[in-house]
């Protein structure tokens, strides 16, 4: 008979391996099981992988300007095989990593299916062996997979998800079409088109990015532009159709009436559904809010002692906010309160230059009648942008007027993914621009722009002409 377990983890990504490192920590016997490799998509097929490969792309579309930094390089090529032999390191690495931190603190890793057999038995099954556990705790983090829309043709040779692109050997396609212009696409087109392809997406909705500000949406769609991008908004792909050639005839409505455009390769993002397929047995059943399991705010499912985090229910589908979420349950499981800010999750997109945004945006603060008051500095005049030869873009700093407190910011710059941050301490600890203002940023440095932008809001920042009277 196995020993019974205080908590059992389905899934090992951010949300689930970041629970069980938690729990086992916190004193609880802890299992967690995966049946596929150790670090969930993020690790596997998603952030970690894209921003290896865009780490390169990166690169290679500075070094094709090295001339204008006065470096001299000719025969400037790449070796799609070896960047992709490198981004698999670096998966290996951090994968080998996060074992041995589970390892280490104790948690047993179980490979295998999971299915939940009642509120406290699951049964795994691999290859060969069924087995059956006990556990006071279950906490499901089985995260998401991609949507394959209902479209003719969407299954053709070429037609692929960001889990084939991450892989692909050999050679680029030297012209993608991207559906669904969110947050994988846009990063998998900026990809493409620092290394040198090709790019046409294809949007439903009225602009790229339709869950962030416009302003967001549309500096970065006219920074794609400015690098080659086509962008259709308001379209809607009906057929796909496999050409002679190898080709593939993508024919679209928009608004001026139905088109077509081709390429060798058609990327479909159109978002990720919650992955709970095969994971509760014939005599259990869960509530469900849509496609998602349903949680309440201790992120309990309908069945008090099943937890559920991450992906697979409702809200950002996020690495850091799974996270965040598995450590804040396993507290709850041991009687405490949740140490992390739930709320204030920030939002990145790895383009170049990059999207950071926390909090409220000035679009949602007007559109909920607050008070507010907007500090912006355009980057254009930070010395750290100017030195380095980084692109139009904008910090963008919201308070509250009455209070002063920060409450929202949208960063449109390089680096702004590892400046947010900063931003979202002065929001979780209710800071005001006051506070932000009041500290030394070093110099020359990106973040000087958010001194700026905080001294804006009283329109007094240094770097910056004065408004006219
Ligand atoms: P998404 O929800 O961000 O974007 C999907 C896009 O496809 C939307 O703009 C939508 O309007 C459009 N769309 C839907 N159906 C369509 C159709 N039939 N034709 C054309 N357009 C269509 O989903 P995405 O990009 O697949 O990403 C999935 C999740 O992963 C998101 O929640 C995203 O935030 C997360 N993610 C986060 C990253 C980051 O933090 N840097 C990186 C990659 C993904």
């Amino acid at each position: 008979m196995q020993e019974r377990y205080d908590l059992i983890v389905i899934g090992s990504g951010p949300g689930g391996y970041v629970a069980a490192i938690k729990a086992a920590k916190m004193g609880m016997k802890t299992a967690i099981v995966e049946r596929r490799e150790i670090g969930g998509t993020c690790l596997n097929r998603g952030c970690i992988p894209t921003k290896t490969l865009m780490y390169s792309s990166h690169l290679y579309a500075i070094a094709k300007e090295f001339q204008e930094l006065g470096i001299h390089c000719s025969g400037l090529s790449y070796d799609l095989n070896r960047i992709q032999d490198r981004k698999d390191q670096v998966v290996d690495k951090i994968r080998k990593g996060t074992k041995s931190l589970l390892e280490s603190n104790g948690v047993t890793i179980i490979e295998g299916n999971a299915t939940i057999m009642d509120a406290d038995s699951i049964r795994i099954q691999n290859a060969d062996e069924e087995t059956f556990l006990t556990t006071d705790r279950i906490l499901i983090a089985t995260g998401s997979n991609p949507i394959i829309p209902a479209i003719e043709g969407i299954n053709s040779k070429n037609v692929i998800t960001s889990d084939e692109l991450l892989s692909q050997r050999d050679q680029l396609y030297s012209k993608l079409i991207i559906i669904g212009g969110g947050v994988i696409g846009i990063e998998l087109a900026t990809f493409y088109l620092e290394m040198g392809s090709a790019v046409e997406i294809i949007e439903a909705a009225d602009r790229i990015l339709p869950n962030m500000e416009k302003e967001v949406s549309q500096s970065v769609a006219m920074n794609l532009k400015k690098k080659g991008a086509i962008i259709h908004t308001k379209a809607k792909v009906v057929k796909i159709i496999e050409d002679s050639d190898n080709s593939l005839i993508c024919e679209y409505e928009e608004k001026s009436g139905q088109k077509s455009t081709s390429a060798k390769g058609i990327l479909v993002a159109v978002g990720r559904r919650a992955n709970t397929e095969g994971l509760f047995g014939n005599d259990i059943s869960i509530a469900m809010d849509g496609a998602h399991i349903k949680v309440n705010e201790k992120f309990q499912t309908s069945i008090d002692n099943i937890y559920a985090i991450g992906d697979v229910i409702k809200g950002r589908q996020l690495a850091h906010a799974a996270s965040a979420q598995g450590i804040a349950t396993v507290e709850i499981m041991n009687n405490q309160t949740p140490s992390i800010h739930l709320d204030i999750i920030p939002s990145c997109i790895y383009t170049s230059p990059e999207v950071a945004v926390v909090g409220m945006s000035e679009e949602e603060a007007k559109a909920n009648d607050l008070e507010i008051k907007v500090g912006k500095y355009p980057m254009l005049g930070n010395s750290k942008t100017i030195l380095s030869t980084g692109e139009r873009g904008f910090v963008k700093v919201i308070s509250d007027t009455a209070s002063g407190r920060i409450i929202g910011a949208t960063l449109f710059c390089e680096r702004a993914t590892d400046m947010v941050g900063e931003l979202a301490t002065a929001i979780a600890n209710g800071l005001t621009s006051q506070d932000l203002a009041s500290v030394i940023r070093p110099h020359p440095t990106y973040e000087e722009a958010i001194t700026e932008a905080v001294e804006d809001i009283g329109g007094m920042a240094i770097h910056l002409m004065p408004r006219r009277r």
